[in-house]
């Protein structure tokens, strides 16, 4: 087996209203132990930025809190987290949210919304609305940033981008 150099947790206020959640650590994260300081994260603190919110003032984690990964090379290449994986990293999830009890919480991307919300669910059908939770607390879902750093037609990236920052406004309502 090809292990993960550490585990990555979750960083960021411990008082947040606002919680994101991503799929697992990759290539970066996995290195410096810390959540979205790669390309996807980079990404999000420009969108975030667009949006009015910053990372200092929430708290962000992943689903999953190892790195895995296919060796090509010198290259590590990510691989998807199998349900197994996102159920037995569910617990620290659990944990995250009880300790921080945040008011919003983004899901972004299916591994992510399948942990929050405890199901297969389908991006698109859950975007666009907030899922509100017995504990009061409201679920918002959206694509990964990965998504947007993968499309490659200009017009369409810049959409997808805009659309995703929509998502952000709203979650940071
Ligand atoms: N992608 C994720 O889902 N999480 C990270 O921490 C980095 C990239």
């Amino acid at each position: 087996a090809h292990c993960a150099s550490q585990t990555v947790f979750g960083e960021g206020s411990e008082t947040s209203k606002w919680m994101i959640v991503g799929e697992q650590p990759g290539d970066q994260e996995d290195i410096q132990g810390r959540p979205f300081v790669g390309p996807a994260g980079k990404l999000l603190d420009q969108c975030l930025e667009h949006a009015g919110l910053s990372r200092q003032q929430l708290y962000i984690t992943n689903a999953v809190k190892h790195f895995r990964f296919e060796p090509r090379g010198k290259r590590r290449l990510h691989k998807t987290p199998s349900v197994g994986h996102i159920d037995a990293c569910r617990w620290w999830l659990v944990q995250e949210r009880k300790f921080v009890k945040p008011k919003n919480i983004l899901a972004m991307g299916a591994t992510a919304a399948r942990s929050i919300l405890g199901h297969q669910v389908s991006v698109n059908d859950a975007r666009g609305r907030s899922h509100l939770q017995p504990d009061g607390s409201r679920v918002f879902v959206t694509v990964h940033p990965s998504y947007l750093l993968r499309l490659t037609d200009p017009d369409t990236r810049r959409s997808e981008t805009d659309r995703f920052i929509e998502d952000l406004k709203c979650f940071g309502e």
